[in-house]
């Protein structure tokens, strides 16, 4: 056995060597440190996208070549944990607004044309979940798995719980849409309060931009869950 230590498996010192605000030296104590949350918030942002991505990728896989009850049930599974995850990115975002924008506004000019609209992870979890109007790999996924279980989305819907590890793919499909979702509300209130009507530093319009890309994906789905109330309502009206 070897003396592992804590800090060599998690390579901390590597970890906590990548902070590094540009106003070090520079400005204030509270500016630097300001700047250092920001940093730490979006580092973390970063890391919990590499998990959920790497998740939401499996789900892919597993959904794409099977259909049995345990791939369903890993697919449900790690759908789920994507979906807690999306509720700590919220929270990152969240905890932003303790920034001071006095501080915010001194450090801001450093971030040059730096932007998260930059981050190659968030477009790669975007084409994993789709958009209103899109599909992405997740949806298309789940409905191969559907198919070769002999049933269509609109049927899985319809049967609900009797549709087993399908039924709580389904929902925790949902879960993901809706949390993505959540964290562009949450984004954009942050967003305003830091910066109202400005141009954002990736030369976007900034709230108008944000807004636009609020969407609810998993259009299809939730289209046939509706479609459960007018079935309900045919049946029992005979
Ligand atoms: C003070 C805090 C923040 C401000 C003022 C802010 C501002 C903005 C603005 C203005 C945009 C639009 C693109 C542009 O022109 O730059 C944007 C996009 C974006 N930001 Fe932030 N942001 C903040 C925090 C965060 C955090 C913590 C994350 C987490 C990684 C993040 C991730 C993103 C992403 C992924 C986009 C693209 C969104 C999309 O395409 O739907 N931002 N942000």
């Amino acid at each position: 056995m070897t003396d592992l230590t804590y800090a060599d498996y998690l390579q901390v010192n590597t970890l906590l060597s990548l902070q590094q605000p540009r106003t070090s030296g520079t400005a204030d104590r509270a500016v630097v440190l300001a700047e250092h949350f920001f940093i730490v918030a979006h580092q973390s942002c970063e890391l919990w996208l590499k998990q959920l991505i790497a998740d939401l990728d499996a789900v892919v896989d597993t959904l794409a070549s099977g259909s049995g009850a345990a791939d369903l049930e890993l697919g449900a599974e790690l759908l789920r944990r994507a979906g807690d995850l999306l509720r700590v990115l919220h929270e990152q975002v969240l905890v932003l607004e303790r920034l001071p924008l006095r501080h915010f506004v001194e450090f801001r000019p450093f971030l040059g044309t730096a932007s998260g609209a930059q981050s190659e992870q968030f477009a790669g979890l975007a084409r994993l979940v789709g958009t209103d109007r899109r599909a992405g790999a997740l949806y298309e996924a789940f409905t191969a798995a559907a198919a070769r279980s002999g049933l269509s989305v609109a049927q899985v819907c319809r049967l609900g719980p009797e549709a087993g590890g399908l039924h709580r793919v389904a929902e925790a499909l949902l879960d993901v849409g809706d949390g993505l979702w959540r964290w562009k509300v949450a984004h954009l209130g942050l967003m305003s309060r830091m910066v109202g009507g400005e141009q954002g530093t990736g030369g976007t319009s900034g709230i108008d931009y944000l807004i636009r890309r609020i969407v609810l994906p998993f259009p299809e789905l939730r289209s046939h869950r509706g479609q459960v109330h007018a079935a309900e309502f045919a049946g029992s009206t005979g």
